[in-house]
Protein backbone atom coordinates (compact mmCIF):
# COMPACT_ATOMS: atom_id res chain seq x y z
CA UNK A 1 0.00 0.00 0.00
CA UNK A 2 1.33 3.61 -0.55
CA UNK A 3 -0.43 7.09 -1.40
CA UNK A 4 1.11 9.74 -3.61
CA UNK A 5 1.68 13.14 -2.12
CA UNK A 6 2.36 16.72 -2.83
CA UNK A 7 6.02 17.12 -1.73
CA UNK A 8 5.29 20.78 -0.77
CA UNK A 9 1.81 21.14 0.88
CA UNK A 10 1.50 17.21 1.67
CA UNK A 11 -2.35 16.85 0.08
CA UNK A 12 -3.00 13.59 -1.16
CA UNK A 13 -3.40 13.51 -4.79
CA UNK A 14 -5.87 10.73 -6.08
CA UNK A 15 -5.29 11.20 -9.93
CA UNK A 16 -2.65 8.73 -11.61
CA UNK A 17 -2.04 10.59 -14.43
CA UNK A 18 -0.69 14.01 -13.19
CA UNK A 19 2.59 14.81 -12.45
CA UNK A 20 2.32 17.88 -10.27
CA UNK A 21 -0.48 18.40 -7.28
CA UNK A 22 -3.51 19.88 -8.50
CA UNK A 23 -3.38 22.31 -5.41
CA UNK A 24 -0.05 24.33 -5.67
CA UNK A 25 1.18 22.49 -8.48
CA UNK A 26 4.61 21.24 -6.39
CA UNK A 27 6.21 17.69 -7.44
CA UNK A 28 4.82 14.22 -6.43
CA UNK A 29 6.30 12.10 -3.91
CA UNK A 30 4.80 8.36 -2.68
CA UNK A 31 4.41 7.72 0.45
CA UNK A 32 5.13 3.91 1.16
CA UNK A 33 3.46 1.65 3.60
CA UNK A 34 6.23 0.09 5.39
CA UNK A 35 3.65 -1.60 7.91
CA UNK A 36 4.75 -5.13 6.24
CA UNK A 37 8.30 -4.38 5.77
CA UNK A 38 8.28 -4.17 9.52
CA UNK A 39 7.63 -7.51 9.75
CA UNK A 40 11.06 -8.77 7.92
CA UNK A 41 14.30 -8.97 9.59
CA UNK A 42 16.82 -7.27 6.43
CA UNK A 43 18.84 -10.16 6.11
CA UNK A 44 16.01 -11.91 4.91
CA UNK A 45 15.43 -10.04 1.88
CA UNK A 46 18.38 -11.95 0.28
CA UNK A 47 16.36 -15.08 -0.29
CA UNK A 48 15.66 -12.94 -3.56
CA UNK A 49 18.59 -12.47 -5.45
CA UNK A 50 20.82 -8.93 -4.99
CA UNK A 51 18.88 -6.19 -7.64
CA UNK A 52 15.74 -4.26 -7.69
CA UNK A 53 13.36 -6.59 -7.15
CA UNK A 54 15.16 -7.90 -4.24
CA UNK A 55 13.35 -4.85 -2.19
CA UNK A 56 9.91 -5.55 -3.15
CA UNK A 57 7.94 -4.28 -0.16
CA UNK A 58 9.78 -1.06 -0.27
CA UNK A 59 8.17 -0.84 -4.36
CA UNK A 60 4.85 0.81 -4.86
CA UNK A 61 3.72 -2.03 -7.76
CA UNK A 62 2.83 -5.51 -8.13
CA UNK A 63 6.32 -7.44 -8.45
CA UNK A 64 4.60 -10.48 -9.36
CA UNK A 65 3.34 -8.28 -12.57
CA UNK A 66 6.57 -6.52 -13.17
CA UNK A 67 7.91 -5.64 -16.31
CA UNK A 68 11.93 -6.68 -15.79
CA UNK A 69 14.97 -7.14 -17.39
CA UNK A 70 17.10 -8.06 -14.41
CA UNK A 71 17.62 -4.78 -13.62
CA UNK A 72 20.19 -3.72 -10.22
CA UNK A 73 22.51 -5.86 -8.64
CA UNK A 74 25.50 -4.08 -9.95
CA UNK A 75 29.16 -4.15 -8.31
CA UNK A 76 29.81 -2.70 -5.41
CA UNK A 77 33.75 -2.09 -6.38
CA UNK A 78 36.29 -1.90 -3.64
CA UNK A 79 38.74 0.93 -5.41
CA UNK A 80 42.27 -0.15 -3.42
CA UNK A 81 43.97 1.75 -6.13
CA UNK A 82 42.33 4.76 -6.38
CA UNK A 83 42.40 5.71 -2.52
CA UNK A 84 46.16 5.40 -2.80
CA UNK A 85 45.72 8.24 -5.77
CA UNK A 86 43.22 10.48 -3.71
CA UNK A 87 44.71 9.70 -0.03
CA UNK A 88 41.95 8.66 1.05
CA UNK A 89 41.36 5.60 3.25
CA UNK A 90 38.28 4.48 1.77
CA UNK A 91 36.19 4.32 -1.70
CA UNK A 92 33.45 2.21 -3.05
CA UNK A 93 32.57 2.67 -6.30
CA UNK A 94 28.67 1.55 -6.94
CA UNK A 95 28.50 0.64 -11.00
CA UNK A 96 25.17 1.74 -12.80
CA UNK A 97 27.00 0.80 -16.03
CA UNK A 98 26.31 -2.81 -15.62
CA UNK A 99 22.24 -2.19 -15.88
CA UNK A 100 20.83 -4.21 -18.72
CA UNK A 101 20.64 -0.68 -20.84
CA UNK A 102 24.20 0.63 -19.14
CA UNK A 103 22.73 3.09 -16.76
CA UNK A 104 20.77 3.60 -13.39
CA UNK A 105 17.76 4.51 -14.71
CA UNK A 106 16.55 0.72 -15.63
CA UNK A 107 16.22 0.86 -11.26
CA UNK A 108 13.15 3.23 -11.68
CA UNK A 109 12.35 2.31 -15.52
CA UNK A 110 11.14 -1.13 -14.37
CA UNK A 111 8.92 0.34 -11.78
CA UNK A 112 7.50 3.38 -13.85
CA UNK A 113 6.95 0.76 -16.88
CA UNK A 114 5.15 -1.68 -14.86
CA UNK A 115 2.84 0.98 -13.07
CA UNK A 116 1.76 2.32 -17.17
CA UNK A 117 0.84 -1.11 -17.25
CA UNK A 118 -1.15 -1.11 -14.09
CA UNK A 119 -2.73 2.23 -15.42
CA UNK A 120 -3.65 0.24 -19.06
CA UNK A 121 -1.82 3.12 -20.76
CA UNK A 122 -0.77 2.46 -24.44
CA UNK A 123 1.82 4.62 -24.84
CA UNK A 124 4.47 5.99 -22.98
CA UNK A 125 6.82 8.74 -23.31
CA UNK A 126 10.07 11.09 -21.82
CA UNK A 127 11.81 13.95 -22.69
CA UNK A 128 15.80 12.95 -22.00
CA UNK A 129 19.65 13.50 -22.30
CA UNK A 130 19.58 10.10 -23.35
CA UNK A 131 20.04 7.71 -20.80
CA UNK A 132 16.25 7.55 -19.84
CA UNK A 133 14.98 7.44 -23.46
CA UNK A 134 17.52 4.42 -24.12
CA UNK A 135 16.24 2.41 -20.76
CA UNK A 136 12.41 3.51 -21.68
CA UNK A 137 12.52 2.09 -24.98
CA UNK A 138 13.68 -1.28 -23.94
CA UNK A 139 11.29 -1.73 -21.20
CA UNK A 140 8.53 -0.29 -23.08
CA UNK A 141 9.48 -3.08 -25.59
CA UNK A 142 9.71 -5.73 -22.77
CA UNK A 143 6.05 -4.32 -22.19
CA UNK A 144 4.35 -3.97 -25.48
CA UNK A 145 4.20 -0.48 -25.66
CA UNK A 146 4.19 2.20 -27.32
CA UNK A 147 7.20 4.54 -26.84
CA UNK A 148 7.78 8.53 -27.52
CA UNK A 149 10.84 9.79 -26.85
CA UNK A 150 11.96 13.37 -27.10
CA UNK A 151 15.67 14.23 -27.73
CA UNK A 152 17.59 17.87 -27.20
CA UNK A 153 18.84 17.92 -30.95
CA UNK A 154 22.58 17.37 -31.27
CA UNK A 155 23.68 16.71 -27.90
CA UNK A 156 23.00 12.84 -27.49
CA UNK A 157 25.70 10.75 -26.96
CA UNK A 158 25.56 8.22 -30.10
CA UNK A 159 25.26 4.94 -28.03
CA UNK A 160 22.24 6.43 -26.46
CA UNK A 161 20.20 7.43 -29.22
CA UNK A 162 21.16 4.23 -31.31
CA UNK A 163 19.40 2.24 -27.67
CA UNK A 164 16.51 4.08 -28.36
CA UNK A 165 16.15 3.82 -31.89
CA UNK A 166 17.46 0.36 -31.76
CA UNK A 167 14.38 -0.84 -28.91
CA UNK A 168 11.99 1.16 -31.48
CA UNK A 169 10.90 3.85 -29.97
CA UNK A 170 9.63 7.02 -31.44
CA UNK A 171 12.91 8.61 -31.46
CA UNK A 172 11.84 12.63 -31.84
CA UNK A 173 14.76 15.33 -31.66
CA UNK A 174 13.72 18.28 -30.28
CA UNK A 175 14.96 21.55 -31.68
CA UNK A 176 15.80 22.99 -28.22
CA UNK A 177 17.89 21.50 -24.80
CA UNK A 178 16.57 19.26 -22.43
CA UNK A 179 14.16 21.66 -20.60
CA UNK A 180 12.24 22.52 -23.67
CA UNK A 181 11.64 19.01 -24.41
CA UNK A 182 10.30 18.40 -21.01
CA UNK A 183 8.18 20.64 -21.17
CA UNK A 184 6.80 19.29 -24.13
CA UNK A 185 6.08 15.80 -23.35
CA UNK A 186 4.40 16.92 -20.49
CA UNK A 187 2.11 18.51 -22.19
CA UNK A 188 1.35 15.63 -24.06
CA UNK A 189 1.04 13.71 -21.16
CA UNK A 190 -1.61 16.20 -20.09
CA UNK A 191 -3.38 15.81 -23.17
CA UNK A 192 -3.19 12.06 -22.95
CA UNK A 193 -1.10 11.60 -25.94
CA UNK A 194 1.05 9.26 -23.48
CA UNK A 195 1.97 8.03 -19.51
CA UNK A 196 4.67 10.50 -18.92
CA UNK A 197 7.55 8.51 -17.51
CA UNK A 198 10.28 11.52 -16.52
CA UNK A 199 11.30 11.15 -12.99
CA UNK A 200 8.87 13.84 -12.26
CA UNK A 201 6.48 10.74 -12.42
CA UNK A 202 7.24 9.55 -8.33
CA UNK A 203 7.07 5.87 -9.50
CA UNK A 204 10.77 6.47 -10.76
CA UNK A 205 12.41 7.58 -8.13
CA UNK A 206 11.08 4.48 -5.82
CA UNK A 207 12.85 2.14 -8.05
CA UNK A 208 16.29 4.62 -7.98
CA UNK A 209 15.98 4.04 -4.18
CA UNK A 210 17.17 0.71 -4.51
CA UNK A 211 20.79 1.55 -5.25
CA UNK A 212 21.02 3.09 -1.69
CA UNK A 213 19.09 -0.42 -1.02
CA UNK A 214 21.74 -2.25 -2.51
CA UNK A 215 24.90 0.12 -1.48
CA UNK A 216 23.98 -0.83 2.35
CA UNK A 217 23.05 -4.80 1.87
CA UNK A 218 26.66 -4.55 -0.02
CA UNK A 219 28.52 -3.38 3.16
CA UNK A 220 26.61 -5.39 5.14
CA UNK A 221 24.80 -2.75 6.53
CA UNK A 222 27.37 -0.70 7.31
CA UNK A 223 26.33 2.88 6.70
CA UNK A 224 29.22 4.79 4.39
CA UNK A 225 29.80 8.48 6.09
CA UNK A 226 29.09 9.87 2.30
CA UNK A 227 27.26 9.07 -0.85
CA UNK A 228 28.58 11.34 -3.98
CA UNK A 229 26.41 11.28 -6.72
CA UNK A 230 25.96 13.30 -10.83
CA UNK A 231 22.94 15.47 -10.56
CA UNK A 232 21.02 16.32 -13.62
CA UNK A 233 17.15 16.56 -13.37
CA UNK A 234 18.11 16.24 -9.77
CA UNK A 235 15.35 13.09 -8.68
CA UNK A 236 18.22 10.78 -7.99
CA UNK A 237 19.77 12.26 -5.15
CA UNK A 238 16.14 12.49 -4.00
CA UNK A 239 15.63 8.52 -4.43
CA UNK A 240 18.78 8.19 -2.60
CA UNK A 241 17.60 10.28 0.40
CA UNK A 242 14.22 8.80 0.31
CA UNK A 243 16.00 5.30 0.40
CA UNK A 244 17.94 6.04 3.68
CA UNK A 245 14.97 7.57 5.28
CA UNK A 246 12.63 4.67 5.17
CA UNK A 247 15.66 2.41 6.37
CA UNK A 248 16.02 4.66 9.14
CA UNK A 249 12.24 4.71 9.93
CA UNK A 250 12.71 0.65 10.44
CA UNK A 251 15.78 0.75 12.06
CA UNK A 252 17.29 -0.97 9.83
CA UNK A 253 20.76 1.65 9.93
CA UNK A 254 20.89 4.47 12.45
CA UNK A 255 22.41 6.98 9.98
CA UNK A 256 21.50 8.35 6.84
CA UNK A 257 25.34 9.00 4.68
CA UNK A 258 25.89 13.38 3.96
CA UNK A 259 24.55 13.23 0.45
CA UNK A 260 26.99 14.84 -2.09
CA UNK A 261 25.44 16.15 -5.37
CA UNK A 262 27.88 16.94 -7.90
CA UNK A 263 27.21 19.52 -11.58
CA UNK A 264 29.05 20.26 -14.15
CA UNK A 265 30.13 24.01 -13.79
CA UNK A 266 27.89 24.97 -17.13
CA UNK A 267 25.10 23.40 -15.56
CA UNK A 268 25.06 23.88 -12.04
CA UNK A 269 21.62 26.09 -10.51
CA UNK A 270 21.53 23.14 -7.54
CA UNK A 271 24.93 24.15 -6.79
CA UNK A 272 24.58 28.05 -6.77
CA UNK A 273 21.77 27.60 -4.56
CA UNK A 274 23.40 25.27 -1.97
CA UNK A 275 26.38 28.22 -1.96
CA UNK A 276 23.60 30.68 -0.94
CA UNK A 277 21.72 28.60 1.41
CA UNK A 278 18.89 28.27 -0.47
CA UNK A 279 16.19 25.57 -0.82
CA UNK A 280 15.04 26.86 -4.33
CA UNK A 281 17.24 27.29 -7.39
CA UNK A 282 17.37 30.14 -10.27
CA UNK A 283 17.44 28.30 -13.69
CA UNK A 284 20.57 28.32 -15.74
CA UNK A 285 19.71 29.60 -19.78
CA UNK A 286 22.26 28.14 -20.78
CA UNK A 287 23.42 24.74 -19.39
CA UNK A 288 26.42 23.68 -21.58
CA UNK A 289 28.78 20.92 -20.67
CA UNK A 290 30.98 18.05 -22.62
CA UNK A 291 28.92 15.72 -19.58
CA UNK A 292 25.00 16.02 -21.80
CA UNK A 293 23.60 13.84 -19.45
CA UNK A 294 23.49 16.24 -16.96
CA UNK A 295 23.47 19.52 -19.92
CA UNK A 296 20.08 20.83 -17.63
CA UNK A 297 19.53 24.49 -16.63
CA UNK A 298 15.84 23.88 -14.85
CA UNK A 299 16.28 20.50 -12.91
CA UNK A 300 12.63 19.22 -12.04
CA UNK A 301 13.61 17.72 -9.22
CA UNK A 302 15.77 20.49 -7.68
CA UNK A 303 13.72 21.24 -4.93
CA UNK A 304 13.74 17.78 -3.65
CA UNK A 305 17.68 17.31 -4.22
CA UNK A 306 17.95 20.39 -2.12
CA UNK A 307 16.21 18.85 0.71
CA UNK A 308 18.15 15.89 0.21
CA UNK A 309 21.25 17.88 0.31
CA UNK A 310 20.89 20.14 3.45
CA UNK A 311 18.75 17.53 5.66
CA UNK A 312 22.09 15.04 5.33
CA UNK A 313 24.47 18.00 6.04
CA UNK A 314 25.78 17.43 2.36
CA UNK A 315 27.48 18.86 -0.06
CA UNK A 316 26.84 20.19 -3.53
CA UNK A 317 29.86 21.25 -5.81
CA UNK A 318 30.41 21.83 -9.23
CA UNK A 319 33.35 20.73 -11.52
CA UNK A 320 34.75 21.58 -15.08
CA UNK A 321 34.66 19.40 -18.20
CA UNK A 322 38.45 19.60 -18.18
CA UNK A 323 38.13 18.02 -14.57
CA UNK A 324 34.91 15.47 -15.47
CA UNK A 325 37.45 13.99 -18.12
CA UNK A 326 40.48 13.70 -16.19
CA UNK A 327 38.80 11.48 -13.59
CA UNK A 328 36.76 9.22 -16.18
CA UNK A 329 40.09 8.58 -16.88
CA UNK A 330 41.69 8.24 -13.99
CA UNK A 331 39.25 5.77 -12.45
CA UNK A 332 39.31 3.65 -15.91
CA UNK A 333 42.63 3.48 -15.94
CA UNK A 334 43.05 3.01 -12.10
CA UNK A 335 40.69 0.97 -11.27
CA UNK A 336 39.55 -0.91 -14.86
CA UNK A 337 36.13 1.10 -14.46
CA UNK A 338 34.52 2.55 -17.62
CA UNK A 339 31.75 5.53 -17.19
CA UNK A 340 30.43 7.96 -19.14
CA UNK A 341 31.80 12.01 -18.31
CA UNK A 342 28.44 12.29 -16.18
CA UNK A 343 29.49 9.62 -13.80
CA UNK A 344 32.81 10.51 -13.36
CA UNK A 345 31.64 13.61 -12.05
CA UNK A 346 31.10 11.70 -9.00
CA UNK A 347 34.56 11.16 -8.91
CA UNK A 348 35.75 14.61 -9.98
CA UNK A 349 33.68 15.76 -7.42
CA UNK A 350 35.10 13.58 -4.44
CA UNK A 351 38.85 14.93 -6.20
CA UNK A 352 37.94 18.36 -5.62
CA UNK A 353 36.40 18.05 -2.00
CA UNK A 354 39.54 16.15 -0.90
CA UNK A 355 41.63 18.71 -1.94
CA UNK A 356 39.26 21.52 -0.56
CA UNK A 357 38.86 19.58 2.97
CA UNK A 358 35.33 19.31 2.83
CA UNK A 359 35.46 15.26 2.92
CA UNK A 360 37.45 14.25 5.48
CA UNK A 361 40.82 11.32 4.46
CA UNK A 362 39.38 8.76 7.04
CA UNK A 363 35.70 9.14 5.99
CA UNK A 364 34.33 6.47 3.94
CA UNK A 365 33.03 7.17 0.71
CA UNK A 366 30.74 5.75 -2.12
CA UNK A 367 30.48 6.97 -5.36
CA UNK A 368 27.55 6.06 -7.51
CA UNK A 369 28.66 6.06 -11.48
CA UNK A 370 25.81 6.27 -13.02
CA UNK A 371 26.32 5.47 -17.02
CA UNK A 372 28.52 2.90 -19.07
CA UNK A 373 32.13 4.40 -20.93
CA UNK A 374 30.07 2.76 -24.44
CA UNK A 375 27.40 5.53 -24.03
CA UNK A 376 29.36 8.25 -25.20
CA UNK A 377 32.33 6.49 -27.54
CA UNK A 378 32.94 10.16 -28.91
CA UNK A 379 33.76 11.59 -26.52
CA UNK A 380 36.66 8.79 -25.21
CA UNK A 381 38.11 8.65 -29.10
CA UNK A 382 38.64 12.71 -28.29
CA UNK A 383 39.92 12.73 -24.94
CA UNK A 384 42.02 9.65 -25.37
CA UNK A 385 45.70 9.49 -26.96
CA UNK A 386 45.88 9.05 -30.58
CA UNK A 387 45.52 5.61 -32.44
CA UNK A 388 48.68 4.11 -33.16
CA UNK A 389 49.46 3.26 -36.59
CA UNK A 390 52.02 -0.05 -38.43
CA UNK A 391 52.79 -2.18 -40.88
CA UNK A 392 52.20 -6.22 -40.31
CA UNK A 393 55.48 -6.60 -38.45
CA UNK A 394 56.92 -7.19 -35.51
CA UNK A 395 59.02 -5.04 -36.10
CA UNK A 396 56.74 -2.16 -36.89
CA UNK A 397 54.48 -2.77 -33.89
CA UNK A 398 57.69 -2.85 -31.37
CA UNK A 399 58.94 0.54 -33.35
CA UNK A 400 55.44 2.45 -32.99
CA UNK A 401 54.65 1.11 -29.15
CA UNK A 402 58.39 2.32 -27.99
N1 LIG B 1 24.12 10.37 -14.68
C1 LIG B 1 23.65 9.96 -15.87
C2 LIG B 1 24.49 9.03 -16.65
C3 LIG B 1 22.39 10.42 -16.31
O1 LIG B 1 21.94 9.99 -17.49
C4 LIG B 1 21.66 11.33 -15.53
C5 LIG B 1 20.37 11.83 -15.97
C6 LIG B 1 22.20 11.71 -14.29
C7 LIG B 1 23.42 11.21 -13.90
C8 LIG B 1 21.49 12.65 -13.38
O2 LIG B 1 20.43 12.05 -12.69
O3 LIG B 1 18.64 13.56 -13.45
O4 LIG B 1 18.30 12.07 -11.49
O5 LIG B 1 19.83 14.02 -11.33
N2 LIG B 1 19.88 11.62 -17.12
C9 LIG B 1 18.54 12.00 -17.54
C10 LIG B 1 18.22 11.40 -18.89
C11 LIG B 1 18.23 13.43 -17.42
O6 LIG B 1 17.37 11.94 -19.62
O7 LIG B 1 18.77 10.36 -19.22
P1 LIG B 1 19.23 12.97 -12.20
Amino acid sequence: MHKVRCFECGADVEDPLLDSCPKCGGLLTIEMDLDAAAGIRPYDLRKRPLGVWRYAPFLPVDASKAISLQEGGTPLYDCQNLVGKMGIKRLHVKYEGANPTGSFKDRGMTVGVSRALELGCGTVGCASTGNTSASLAAYAAKGGLRCVVLLPSGKVAAGKLAQAMFYGAKVVMVDGNFDDALAVVKQLARERELYLLNSVNPYRPEGQKTVAFEIVDQLNFEVPDRVILPVGNAANIWAVYKAFKEWRSLGWIDRIPMLTGIQAAGSAPIVEAFRSGKRDFVPEEHPETVATAIRIGNPASGRKALRAIFDTKGYAESVTDEEILAAQKLLGRSEGVGVEPASAASIAGLLKLVDSGIVSRDEKVVCICTGNVLKDPDTVMHSCEGILKAKPTAKDVRRVIS
